[in-house]
């Protein structure tokens, strides 16, 4: 099977290129070799190396700039997925490709499940919905997994601030209302890998939307508490206390849904497994297997 991966350098990307080389042929692109910038300079990329898969670990993750650079978010996030879904096509090839929680507004009350209306509510999030978007209308072969919360002990990510903040500061607050599946960047990797190892004409039999996150949800609160429980160096902290709080009381430039708890059972029934529960992925992430 020959495998093109978009993007390395990222949380999901940098598990990804060392999981997926046990599956087969192994193309990794990243800058400056691929720009997500560029969009129409992708489908000749993705024909020359005739891919039986694709994997995009590429998007514009930010945010809040998201919401300043609101062009350079849709060409990434929604033009240069539609471009490579149109190249998949063609290529009769699957894409598997990452999509957000922050698709929906996080006002149902109640896990999302795959048909649950979107409602983004900022820039990041409706571009993210508009490469879902885009993938559909090419009708190429895919898998859109949409993820949440994700982190690793690599990039910008809220278990690597709470362990900086804990080591700064005696007292620490972290939204209670705020709501989602934290999932780790490897046990994402790792159910992508296992996926992939399923014949391939079941998978594009299956082609769709799938929920595939951490289970079980979590506050940001209830988080932070769980990686400071799991800091691998406790003696390192300075924090006294950590306090509920209201997302409210922490005003950023992009509104955030409050709760995006996803149901992922469908991904589970359909493939045959799921991710573990979320405080797994957080002491494996800390403290190893
Ligand atoms: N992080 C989360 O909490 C979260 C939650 C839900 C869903 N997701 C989705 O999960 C996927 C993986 O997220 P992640 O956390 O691994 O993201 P990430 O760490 O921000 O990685 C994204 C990668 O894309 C690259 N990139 C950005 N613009 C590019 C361009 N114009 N051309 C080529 N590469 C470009 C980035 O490079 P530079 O850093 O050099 O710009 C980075 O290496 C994304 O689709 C994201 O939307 C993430």
């Amino acid at each position: 099977m020959r495998i093109l991966l978009f993007g390395k350098n990222g949380q999901l990307g940098w598990e990804l290129e060392r999981k997926l080389p046990d599956l087969g042929e192994l193309t990794v692109l990243d800058y400056p070799k691929i720009d997500f910038n560029q969009p129409g300079s992708l489908p000749e990329i993705v024909r020359n190396s005739r891919p039986d898969v694709i994997i995009n670990a590429v998007a514009y993750t930010n945010v809040d700039k998201a919401e300043i650079e609101p062009e350079i978010a849709r060409r990434v996030n929604a033009d240069a997925v539609g471009e490579i879904a149109s190249a998949a096509r063609q290529q009769g090839a699957l894409l598997v490709h990452i999509s957000t929680d922050y698709v929906f507004d996080g006002c149902k009350g109640s896990p999302y499940v795959e048909s649950d209306l979107p409602n983004p509510l900022g820039i990041y999030a409706a571009t993210k919905l508009a490469g879902e978007e885009a993938i559909l209308q090419t009708g190429c072969a895919h898998l859109t997994l949409r993820t949440a919360w994700l982190y690793s002990l690599r990039g910008d990510n809220f278990l690597l601030k709470v362990l900086k903040w804990a080591r700064a500061y005696p007292v620490l607050r972290l939204a209670s209302d705020q709501i989602g599946n934290p999932t780790a960047a490897h046990l994402l990797a790792e159910m992508i890998f296992q996926t992939l190892q399923l014949p391939l004409k079941d998978l594009i039999e299956h082609s769709g939307i799938y929920h595939l996150a951490g289970e079980g949800a979590a506050s940001r609160y209830e988080l932070g508490l769980e990686i400071l429980r799991n800091d691998p160096h406790p003696q390192e902290q300075v924090v006294q206390s950590i306090l509920p709080a209201l997302a409210a009381d922490f005003p950023a430039q992009a509104e955030r849904p409050l709760n995006t708890s996803m149901d992922c059972n469908l991904f589970c029934q359909v493939f045959g497994f799921g991710l573990p529960h979320w405080t797994e992925g957080v002491r494996q992430t800390l403290l190893g297997a």
